[in-house]
């Protein structure tokens, strides 16, 4: 890993506009710019740009792309390496991320006595942690690969975590177990939480969904520096692995001006387009925040993250029919539709993007209807698609829908925005919870929605953050982890959804921008486009897909401008 990703290199001032130039070089940090316009040449450059699809050169001048061409000059002057657009998630959770960095990682866990090492070695490395007002932080276990619901005796049996305040999130972020100590602090019986389940047998320590807000009430607060140091640590993370910028899939209000703040201070090495999350989940808050649109992209808030259900490894995801392996369960929604109706008219009313979270068909159904209902209102008599066009709705992992609600997603154009690696990890029970004929008709469609722009993204720290894993799961429906596919086979899971190297990329750059009202200025290299870029050893079509589960970039470029 490299310690000093982001070089300031040179400010220059021009009249009352402070332009700082940073380039953020992973392996190799440049030197002071010669002048306003620099000129870079590569073996490649892939600019998705369809007037000039493939180029050598191009020029850069207040953070932007001044000049693209496709002559390049003799091979001395070239720099190493092959170029494609600065890769974005569309769906992050930035925070979530650096805390994770700085957290017991869990992922991959196998067995209680797994979790209390990895826990132990942790320790070992931060001595002190867990005290009643700094929790230890872990997320990544499986209650399947665990072999059962973990419980707090679970943390307890071992004398050295006795009496530790410890916090685990389960791999998808929708559970949290938690050690004794913090069960202590919570009333001893606990009543059932609406729309969550506190896991009682074998044993109480585990909170679902809703219910985990009884957690996260006692969780004591984090102090603002340290949250910054979780955004600039998540960063670093990011620009290493081709990132420039991510969809930040829910923040609270004060989190968007801590945001906004580092925005100003040029803090900020990944341009951020972040979703408004208001305190109390699911409800109409736009008094609370202040709309960011600047044109630097730096930082972005003009949408909305409203939640219709929890996840599928729960059994959470709301179906419209009951669970295959458990036909007592079809899930639950976070809110009813009249309600997500509501919530989505009065957003978009107020000027706001509404993305819904939706994972089960029955809340992609509501979350379409509330969609629908919206665009009715927000333009009477207009067709719906038309409307959206310029409203952009988004549905959040859109993973599980029925045939006839993906017709009328494509009819209004409804945006998915996807996570390639979600498939990858669920195909090992998704064909449990759903059947095969759900599963082959309605889960994970990546190629059948491929009309409407997916946006794709990880999820992270959910998934790993590396962009290239998700274009290895899209084009081989196959583990980036491990390299195969359901049951541990050669062959990827209903390959008929997989997307071409270059729909996935495309997913990860112009699908993204899209999705983020910057189409022509991100995702792409152009005239007139932040310049941002990636560098790679080879260009990214001679490369064996199989490579890119480890894929390494060479250097992350993102120009940084800021205007006072
Ligand atoms: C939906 O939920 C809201 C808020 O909890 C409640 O006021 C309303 O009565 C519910 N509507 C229906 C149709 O159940
Ligand atoms: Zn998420």
């Amino acid at each position: 890993m490299s310690s000093r990703p982001f070089g300031l290199a040179v400010a220059i001032l021009i009249g009352a506009v402070a332009v700082v130039l940073g380039y953020i070089t992973l392996q190799r940090p440049l030197g002071p710019a010669a002048g306003p316009d620099e000129i870079f040449c590569y073996g490649s450059v892939r600019t998705h740009d369809d007037d000039l699809p493939s180029a050598e050169c191009f020029s850069v001048r207040d953070g932007l792309f001044s000049s693209v061409s496709a002559e390049g000059p003799n091979e001395k002057r070239r720099r190493d390496g092959h170029v494609i657009p600065g890769l974005w998630d569309g769906h992050g959770h930035l925070v979530m991320y650096g805390e994770f960095l700085h957290s017991v990682d869990l992922f991959g866990s196998r067995s209680f006595g797994e979790v209390r090492e990895r826990l132990a070695r942790y320790l070992a490395e931060n001595p002190g942690a867990g005290t009643s007002d700094a929790w230890v932080r872990g997320v990544g276990w499986d209650q399947m690969a665990l072999g059962r619901m973990p419980t707090a005796d679970d943390l307890e049996v071992d004398d050295n975590l006795r009496g530790k305040f410890i916090m685990f999130d389960r791999v998808d972020v929708h559970c949290t177990w938690v050690s004794q100590a913090v069960l202590d602090l919570l009333p001893k019986d606990m009543p059932d939480i609406p729309g969550g389940e506190i896991i009682r047998e074998p044993g109480m320590g585990v909170f679902c969904d809703n219910a985990m807000d009884v957690i996260m009430g006692i969780f004591p607060a984090v102090t603002k520096e340290k949250t910054q140091e979780f955004v600039r640590t998540a960063m670093r993370s990011l620009n290493e692995v081709g990132i420039v910028g991510m969809h930040n899939a829910g923040m609270f209000p004060e989190g968007l001006e801590m945001l906004g703040e580092m925005a100003e201070q040029e803090d900020l090495t990944v341009r951020v387009y972040s979703m408004v999350e208001c305190p109390d989940r699911n409800t109409f808050c736009p008094d609370k925040v202040r709309k960011v649109d600047r044109p630097d992209g730096r930082f972005t808030v003009r949408s909305v993250k409203l939640f219709a259900d929890g996840a599928l490894g729960s059994w959470g995801s709301a179906m419209i029919e009951p669970y295959s392996d458990r036909p007592d369960m079809s899930g639950s929604l976070l809110v009813n539709s009249s309600t997500l109706t509501q919530l989505t008219r009065s957003w978009s009313a107020a000027g706001f993007q509404v993305n819904i979270h939706a994972i089960g068909d029955l809340a992609n159904r509501y979350a379409i209807d509330a969609m629908e209902s919206a665009l009715r209102d927000l333009c009477p008599g207009e067709d719906p698609a038309a409307c959206q066009a310029r409203h952009r709705f988004r549905i959040e992992h859109a993973q599980i829908i029925h045939p006839e609600d993906q017709a009328r997603m494509r009819a209004m154009g409804i945006i998915p925005s996807i996570q390639p690696t979600h498939a990858t990890s669920d195909m090992k029970y998704a064909e449990d919870r759903l059947g095969p004929e759900r599963t082959s008709a309605e889960a994970y469609r990546m190629q059948s929605v491929l009309d409407l722009g997916p946006v794709l993204g990880s999820d992270f720290p959910v998934e790993p953050a590396d962009p290239f894993q998700g274009i290895f799961a899209a084009v081989t429906r196959r583990s980036p982890h491990s390299g195969f596919g359901a049951g541990g086979g050669p062959d990827g899971w209903h390959v008929e959804e997989a997307l071409s190297l270059d729909e996935a990329l495309r997913g990860f750059t112009t699908g993204v921008a899209y999705g983020g009202f910057m189409e022509g200025r991100a995702g792409v290299i152009r005239e007139g486009a932040f310049a941002d870029w990636v560098v790679l050893d080879k260009p990214l079509e001679d490369t064996d897909i199989d490579d890119l589960r480890n894929m390494k970039v060479r250097e992350t470029y993102e120009l940084v401008v800021v205007c006072g």
